[in-house]
């Protein structure tokens, strides 16, 4: 039985309340003042508190904080004689759960209960989920549980043991820099960590910024200065959107690359680099080296190994840990409790085309988490998505489409993105899936496993 306090120094309201709520099937706790009240709900840890505002001793807003103090989520419905914006604000602020005016009509105070109960057993369940290990994940994790981003981790694990150069290819926002940093961190992460955008700078500055200049080498050398090259020592430089270097920083890149030494800007020493090279760019290099603007020399000598991310609309199937593990980080930061997103959402994540891949995820993340009422985003915490019909994945993947490496897709590649298309686009039903692919059950869970495509709904 769900117990109530009600906390009202109007002895007529507290016997009114009492004789109703007990035909409706709560057990009823009362006190007349707010020092009394907050004893009995130490006492007695009821469900719901129904809370004057107007108390002979303290006023209902101290009892609320101190009620809140004892337990953080405590469900207090708070009553009032005032009908003013002020003490309505006041009051929600302070973290009561609803506001009712005087007289109170008691199929809304009724409603007010059924919801504070509802959301007090709902918010109970979820503590018991958030206590739950597997669903845990450590800041700086990447998330990926298909074929290819399995790979990528091997991949990872066998550069860290070298210092070779790497080249990250992807659209924008499919996690290049994560796993820039996640590679230097299990090489060297005593060593410097260096990042270069090399879209930002001037050229003139971009060569200074990584090879460093003598002084008096050019108006405003002051003093001598060291390159992103030297301080990052045994470290890593990241070279972010290496696709707008030019082509004369694209040469002296080259021959750092081929001697792993160079001289400063106006300098005449040799200079040793140790530090491991990780290029990054969203453009399709190889295509830049058909087209002239990026020197083929220097793509080969960047892509001895290569990573290329997949965007986020080829793995649906990560949606669901990458929504977990995005609130997890946003939960810290912002100081929320948010759990998860609705069904509702989630089937729309599934089927989004997701161009800003997984940082446009984190972004509607944030900004829904900021908004939210409740524990779970709902819809209506998506206004950018509710807006306008969804940009859905319906573009095919042309068959013969190449690879970021130039190859093109073998026929496992294409079975495998189109076993993915199905699942994403079938609304999951097993049956219904391997109807489409004319294949059996059997065959299709084989076809998964082969794939690493993580299928868990069944239909
Ligand atoms: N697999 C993943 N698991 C967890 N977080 C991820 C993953 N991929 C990307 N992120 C997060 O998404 C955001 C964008 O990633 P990142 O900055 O590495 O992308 P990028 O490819 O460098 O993008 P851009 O091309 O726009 O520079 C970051 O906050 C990153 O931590
Ligand atoms: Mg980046």
């Amino acid at each position: 039985m769900s117990k109530i306090l009600v906390i009202d120094d109007d002895r007529s309201i507290r016997e009114t309340l009492e004789l109703y709520l007990t035909e409706e099937g709560y057990e009823v706790v009362t006190a007349a003042t707010g020092t009394e009240g907050l004893n009995r709900f130490v006492e007695t840890s009821p469900d719901v508190v129904i809370l004057d505002i107007r108390l002979p001793d303290v006023d209902g807003f101290t009892v609320l904080e101190d009620l809140r103090e004892d337990e953080e989520n405590v469900k207090v419905i708070m009553i009032t004689a005032h009908h003013d914006m002020d003490s309505t604000i006041t009051a929600m602020k302070g973290g009561a759960f609803d506001y009712i005016h005087k007289p109170v009509n008691v199929d809304e105070l009724d409603m007010a209960i059924k919801k504070a109960l509802k959301t007090r057993e709902m918010e109970q369940k979820i503590d018991g989920l958030l206590m739950e290990p597997s669903r845990h994940f450590k800041v700086g994790d990447i998330i990926g549980a298909g074929k290819e981003m399995r790979e990528i981790f091997k991949t990872i694990g066998v550069v860290s043991q070298n210092r070779t150069t790497i080249l990250i290819q992807g659209e924008s926002g499919t996690g290049k820099e994560l796993i820039a940093k996640v590679i230097h961190h299990n090489t060297a992460c005593d060593e410097p960590y260096i990042a270069v955008n090399c879209s930002a700078i001037v050229e003139t500055l971009l060569e200074s910024e990584l090879f460093g200049h003598e002084k008096g080498s050019f108006t405003g050398a002051v003093a001598r200065k060291l390159g992103k090259f030297e301080l990052a020592r045994y470290g890593t430089v990241f070279l972010d959107e290496i696709s707008e270097m030019s082509l004369n920083l694209q040469a002296k890149l080259l021959r750092v690359l081929q001697e792993m030494e160079f001289e400063r800007v106006g300098g005449k020493d040799r200079v040793r680099v140790h530090a491991r090279i990780i290029a990054a760019t969203n453009k399709d290099l190889k295509a830049m080296v058909r087209e002239g603007r990026f020197r083929d020399d220097l793509f080969y000598r960047l892509n001895i190994v290569a990573i290329t991310l997949p965007p986020l609309r080829e793995r649906p199937e990560d949606i669901p840990d990458l929504v977990q593990y995005l609130l997890a980080k946003i939960n810290i930061d912002l100081h929320k409790r948010i759990v998860g997103v609705s069904e509702e959402m989630m089937e729309i994540f599934l089927k989004y085309r997701w161009p800003g891949n997984v940082r446009e995820l984190e972004n509607l993340l944030v900004r829904a988490a900021v908004v939210a009422k409740g524990q779970i985003l709902v819809r209506g915490d998506f206004p950018e998505l509710a807006e306008e019909p969804l940009p859905v994945a319906a573009q095919e993947e042309a068959p013969t489409e190449r690879s970021a490496d130039g190859k093109l897709p073998t026929l496992d590649d294409i079975e495998e993105r189109y076993i993915r298309k199905v699942i994403r686009e079938s609304g999951k039903n097993k049956g219904e899936i391997c109807e489409i692919l004319g294949i059996s059950r059997p065959t299709f869970e084989r076809k998964l496993e082969k794939y690493g495509i993580v299928y868990e709904k069944e239909g």
